[in-house]
């Protein structure tokens, strides 16, 4: 029997139910086939936290974290109770630097009985592999002379290891899947950084000859997402780019409700952090409606990331069994709570068990 040591940080608002929900599922998937418990300690940083003692997580938060092999999130932001850049950066964001979550994955695909808001959306199924921990979202800048002839100054700052590496981990993906990659580029607009990362693309698209790479640009990258999304299969992008991005794959999917993401360390010195896409959603937090696949399909991550590819496949199946006979929440156009759901997935997952 494997034992996985989890920290679970349900975090604000819809982030504590729906990683309630997805915990109750993993543990009816792990009981019903056996072979994998995950045992989850849980912590309560969060903005409530915050309003407490003054600081989103203790001193020693990362060296408690450290010990766990991987950490569940659900989602972190009050901003009634705390400035959201205070709530980002005093959690989230700290964990993905200090912890090196220098890839963020998030896949997006048409799910059965989920409609997308797109007229003829086929099939699509793709993954954004998103630079996390750099790029456009970096303290570097400032802000001087204030009042009317004020500056400020945001630089983008793109090194060549986390670079390469995101683009490396996106070749190994592709090579997984279907040999296919695009790269997100503007390098017509952006003229330092984004010819740099079209050089690291082309450097390292040489170790795989064998994936078919195209680069695009981010505007019209943007517009095909819309217009045939069912063309792509893997995209690497930076980070802002990426972000924007998978907004757009979770909008054709119907809600950002369902999305998955992974923060992968890829050298295993630090636990990955898997959570979903979307926020703490404070207009909908405490009704019980939120829409808690996005948490399961993120736990389907993290089953495939400890090799349990099987169990995670169960899982996704249980989750499009429930999509499909219409047992959904009100944001993918059901009325069924967020317990109405869970159960029902684990209803499927018990079945499934028992063939
Ligand atoms: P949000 O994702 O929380 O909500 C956007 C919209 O989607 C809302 O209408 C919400 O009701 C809906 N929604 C989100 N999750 C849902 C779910 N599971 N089921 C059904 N509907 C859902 O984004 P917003 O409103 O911009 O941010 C709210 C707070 O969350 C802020 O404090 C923000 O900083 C934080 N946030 C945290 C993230 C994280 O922890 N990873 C990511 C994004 C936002
Ligand atoms: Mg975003």
């Amino acid at each position: 029997m494997r034992k996985i040591e989890i920290a679970s940080l349900p975090g604000d608002g819809v982030g504590i139910e729906v990683t309630e929900a997805a915990k109750d599922v993993l543990h009816t998937l792990t009981d019903a086939h056996g072979g994998l418990r995950f045992s989850f300690s849980s912590f309560p940083w969060s903005c409530d936290y915050y309003s407490e003692h003054g600081v989103m997580m203790p001193k020693d938060a990362m060296t408690t974290l450290r010990q766990f092999e991987a950490l569940f999130l659900g989602a972190v932001g009050n901003p009634a109770l705390v400035p959201d850049h205070i709530s980002l950066w005093g959690m989230l964001i700290k964990i993905r630097r200090e912890f090196e979550l220098s890839v963020n994955v998030r896949p997006a695909k048409r799910l059965k009985g989920i409609a997308s808001p797109l007229a003829n959306p086929k099939s699509f199924d793709f993954v954004v592999v998103r630079e996390n921990s750099e790029g456009e979202y970096s303290e570097v800048g400032g802000r001087i002379h204030q009042g009317e002839h004020e500056v400020a100054i945001q630089n983008a700052v793109f090194t060549r290891r986390a670079t390469e590496k995101v683009i490396r981990y996106a070749f190994q993906l592709a090579e997984k899947r279907d040999n296919r990659l695009v790269s997100a580029t503007k390098s017509n607009g952006i003229v330092h950084s984004m010819p740099f990362w079209d050089e690291v693309t082309k450097s390292v698209a040489g170790e795989y000859p064998h994936v078919d790479m195209q680069s695009s640009h981010i505007d019209a990258l943007a517009a095909f997402f819309v217009t045939k999304p069912a063309d792509f299969d893997v995209i690497v992008a930076s980070n802002l780019f990426g972000d924007v991005l998978t907004d757009i794959g979770s909008a054709i999917m119907g809600s950002i409700g369902i999305a998955p993401s992974a923060n992968i360390n890829l050298e295993g010195r630090f636990p990955s952090m898997f959570e979903p896409v979307h926020g703490s959603a404070p207009d909908i937090a405490g009704k019980g409606i939120a829409n808690p696949i996005g948490q399961l399909w993120t736990a389907k991550m993290m089953l495939d990331h400890f090799g349990f590819e099987e169990l995670g496949q169960t899982l996704m199946d249980a989750i499009e069994n429930v999509t499909e006979a219409g047992i959904k929440t009100r944001d993918i156009g059901g009325t069924s709570s967020t317990k109405e759901v869970t159960e029902a997935v684990k209803q499927k997952i018990l079945q499934s068990a028992r063939s």
